[in-house]
């Protein structure tokens, strides 16, 4: 029994000014084709499980956002949360809903602002995913072989095949160490060593082996979501998460489980992902001229510019003359001039802004 679980609350803030408090960037169509990325991970989860087992996990301020972007899923189905707590909240929340009817639920969790080019090499990691995760208690993520060394990741560290666990097939890698966004340098040694993958942020796990994870490892949160358990599923199960989920300890679920638990395995999956989190990884997949720019309009005349990202309103024009590495980036209230080296600085240059104006 598969159930998915969008993940769809967060802001996007290292995308400022694009993503906002009231537009994240799972709700924009970012790549231009149509789709929102949110519509993208829906469709592309349609093939392993039913809509009536597609859940998105959200704020209750994107409630309408959602239902609207995703005609066909069931209302019942959008898990509303009254705060921002974070990923380990959220996905507590389901898996013990989900578990409480259902113990032996094999869940899937996902991020709504990914990008996956090779979406049949997808599906297959997750079919075999979830066959693992069925038969042995483990925390299973999917692993991206890093390319650069990006401190917004978390980075996983596997054992190779020749000292691997008996049970374990070829494909999946036990994991020794899970280490969430580490700092320039830690990220540049664990590049070089060539046994590290990055976390793709994409979980699949039985409801079962979650609920013991969180027992273990974030019992306030495990308590909190235990004691919901008679309202699950419920016409008073709103009422319950509108008292209590806020109380929640605020904590993503790389350092509230993954860091800590020593049932962590991972597929190396080469499946063209990017987590479009920030400009620069967007520029890694975007259509780029010969000078490495990626421009979003005819009119941005550039002269003497390399390895930029510019991105502006529909109706503006541009001429731009000298500028090596840097996002220039207009979404009509507020313009964005930064180098690219230090696009890290982003979410916290717009969390400034947005208190100051
Ligand atoms: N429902 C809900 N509630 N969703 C949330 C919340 C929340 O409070 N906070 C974040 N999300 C959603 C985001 O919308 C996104 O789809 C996903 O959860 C991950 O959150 P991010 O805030 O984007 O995390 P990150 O990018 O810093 O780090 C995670 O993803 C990386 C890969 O993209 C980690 O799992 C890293 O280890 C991983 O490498
Ligand atoms: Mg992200």
């Amino acid at each position: 029994d598969v159930n998915v679980l969008i993940m769809a609350g967060g802001v996007g803030s290292r995308f400022w000014p694009k993503s906002r408090n009231h537009f994240p960037k799972q709700f924009i169509d970012i790549l231009g084709i149509g789709k929102s990325l949110l519509q993208l991970t829906y469709n592309r989860f349609l093939n392993i499980c039913d809509n009536d087992q597609i859940y998105v996990l959200t704020n209750e301020i994107y409630a309408d956002l959602v239902a609207e972007q995703l005609p066909p899923i069931l209302k019942k189905n959008i898990l509303l949360e009254p705060s921002r707590n974070n990923t380990a909240p959220c996905i507590a929340y389901a898996a013990y809903k989900i578990g409480a009817d259902n113990p032996f639920a094999n869940i899937v969790v996902a991020p709504s602002d990914h990008f996956i080019l090779k979406e049949d090499v997808f599906l297959d990691k997750i079919r075999l995913a979830l066959d693992f995760s069925a038969k042995n208690d483990a925390l299973l993520t999917l692993g991206i072989s890093p390319t650069r060394p990006d401190t917004g990741y978390g980075y996983i560290q596997y054992q190779d095949s020749d000292i691997k666990n008996q049970c374990v097939s070829g494909e999946i890698k036990k994991v020794n160490a899970f280490m969430e966004k580490p700092t320039l340098s830690k990220a540049e040694e664990y590049l070089q060593r060539g046994d590290y993958l990055w976390n793709a942020g994409i979980f699949i796990w039985s409801a079962a082996s979650l609920k013991k994870a969180f027992e273990e490892y974030a019992s306030e949160i495990a308590r909190l979501f235990q004691s919901g358990l008679s309202f699950y599923n419920t016409i008073d199960e709103s009422k319950f998460i509108a008292e209590n989920y806020s109380s929640s300890p605020n904590i993503s679920i790389d350092y509230a489980i993954l860091e800590k638990a020593n049932n962590v395995y991972t597929i190396p999956a080469d499946i063209g992902w990017s987590d479009l989190g920030t400009w620069v990884s967007l520029h890694a997949i975007g259509e780029k001229d010969a000078d490495n720019n990626m421009v979003n309009l005819e009119k941005i005349h550039l002269k003497d510019t390399s390895n930029c990202i510019i991105h502006l309103p529909n109706d503006k024009a541009a001429v731009i003359r000298g500028l090596d590495n840097y996002i220039i980036v207009d979404d009509g209230e507020v313009l964005l001039i930064y180098p690219k080296s230090d696009e890290q600085e982003i979410k916290q240059v717009g969390k400034d802004m947005v208190a100051k104006h």
